[in-house]
């Protein structure tokens, strides 16, 4: 007899045979039928205690989130809505939970009280779902990568550049809080704050991955990623997970390409191996749509949006296009949309982009060529002299999920284009070096993790598809 998880077992074609399982408790119904669960599968598996045949102790301490083990027959279900049962023969009591204490309890727990129990909350549905999904598109991404001839390269946490540009960098120091080196005007000196050297957490493994692609051809790295950018919204973390695939000998177009058949091909992966855990899910949400007013409700179900996303081409619309868009349509006075209107030139503001996506195109939508001012250093500028190949891809609901470029290759205009933006070439002597050395047009793009998880859940706030989110107000675990 061996000891096989609620998956394997609800998957069995039913004989009468002895079986062994460990799982939490989610209920005991009339001192008979106990809910199990073992993270392996959205479903409980039932287990039928005969009550005469166990002591009242025992019994009394089968609770919800206790840990059990049960030995029994695996028999035909004569309940609705399971095929098997497990008639119990002996159970074991592995760790007890206290009913009065316990905070998860049978019943509907708000979002923000689990968050605040993060180290409890994948015991519930939503968060067991959501989290095996978020595992199985990691796996999805490795899989695309590894099948088309990518190599998987680790790039620095610790690290001297601002890949961005943008200053949103937590320092890292060893300075002695205590006595730290003082500067000539008595401030604190930064500059020797790591070992000698002034050091972030990275912001974007992209610098260092471009170094590999001007080697390997195809990296792309997984990892974390950190702003310390103070917003407050649904969207934002100061600590996620980045998705940043780097290609030599890859224009702005073989970009687009990439990242579409990349975000298609993992989303049908979890269509394909997550389906319980997504009709969960598209569940949940549709029992919520119920309870809004006809207007916000959703025009799709969870899968159906995912399938659309799979099934249609992203479109494509350039900067300057979308702010044709945006100026010839009318100023919305309601309040998602209140201010449409905007002049080339200006960054896209959160509002402009749902309008696109949501209004307008009702589809994923790729921008590219943005003005050169609003976008990072490290971009390739257009024969315009104004715009560069930078491409965002918009989602429906999420807004920025990707953002992308192909890359400076020109040593003359990235040495120009860094002396205009005031960064230090000694600081990046070694990205210098790439354009200087066998250089070649390149591209790459960065998706945020979570906000793909999100994505593909249906969840609204990005604390709730990471396992302990860091936000401002969130760093207790
Ligand atoms: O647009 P971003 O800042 O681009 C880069 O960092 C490039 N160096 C990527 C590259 O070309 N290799 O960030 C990329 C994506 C965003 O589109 C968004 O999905 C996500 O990272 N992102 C965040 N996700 C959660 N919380 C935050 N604070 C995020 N900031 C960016
Ligand atoms: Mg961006």
């Amino acid at each position: 007899m061996t000891s096989k998880t609620v998956a394997e077992l609800l998957s069995q074609e039913v004989t009468l045979q002895e079986v062994t399982i460990k799982g939490w408790v989610r209920t005991f119904r009339a001192k008979r039928f106990i809910a199990l669960n073992d993270g392996s599968t959205i479903n409980n598996i039932q287990c039928v205690v005969d009550f005469e045949n166990f002591d009242e102790a025992t019994l009394k301490r089968i609770t919800t989130g206790a840990a059990i083990h049960v030995t029994g027959d695996l028999v035909e279900s004569q309940g609705k809505g399971q095929s098997v049962e497990i008639v119990v023969k002996t159970l074991e009591i592995l760790g007890d939970s206290d009913p009065e204490t316990y905070p998860i309890q049978p019943k509907k727990h708000s979002f923000e009280f689990l968050r605040e129990n993060a180290h409890l909350r994948t015991r519930t549905n939503t968060f067991s779902a959501v989290m095996r999904l978020r595992s199985s598109l990691s796996f999805a991404v490795h899989k695309y990568f590894n099948e088309n001839g990518f190599n998987y390269m680790h790039t620095p946490i610790i690290t001297g550049s601002d890949a961005e540009g943008a200053g949103e960098m937590f320092k890292v120091t060893n300075l002695d809080a205590k006595n730290p080196p003082l500067n000539e005007d008595g401030f604190v000196n930064y500059k020797e704050d790591f070992f000698g050297k002034e050091t972030n957490l990275t912001v974007s493994g992209q610098l260092e991955a471009e170094t590999y692609a001007m080697s390997l051809g195809k990296v792309y790295t997984f990892g974390p990623t950190f702003r310390a950018e103070n917003s407050n919204t649904s969207r934002h973390l100061a600590e996620f997970w980045m998705i940043e695939p780097e290609v030599a000998f890859m224009d702005l177009a073989g970009n687009m390409d990439l990242a579409e058949d990349f975000m298609k091909s993992v989303l049908s992966y979890v269509l394909e191996h997550n389906k319980e855990d997504l009709e969960f899910l598209d569940k949940r949400l549709a029992d919520e749509d119920k309870t809004k007013p006809q207007a916000e409700r959703s025009a799709m179900g969870l899968v159906e949006k995912i399938k659309f996303v799979v099934d249609n081409n992203f479109k494509r619309v350039s900067y300057t296009e979308a702010i044709d868009i945006l100026k010839s349509s009318k100023p919305n006075k309601k309040k998602k949309f209140n201010y449409i209107i905007e002049e080339w030139g200006a960054d896209l503001q959160s509002e402009h982009e749902r309008f696109l996506v949501e209004k307008h195109f009702k589809c994923p939508v790729i921008l590219f060529d943005y003005p050169a001012n609003i976008k990072a250093f490290y971009m390739r500028l257009n024969e315009d002299g104004k715009t560069v190949r930078a491409m965002d891809i918009l989602f429906p609901g999420i807004g920025e999920m990707v953002g992308g470029s192909q890359r400076e290759e020109r040593l003359d205009v990235l040495k120009e284009k860094m002396k205009a933006l005031d960064i230090d070439e000694e600081e990046l002597w070694w990205y210098l070096d790439l354009r200087k050395y066998g250089s070649a047009v390149h591209s790459g793009f960065g998706l945020g993790f979570e906000r793909l998880v999100m994505f593909a859940t249906g969840m609204s706030n990005i604390r709730d598809v990471i396992p302990f989110p860091r936000t401002p107000q969130n760093a207790e675990f």
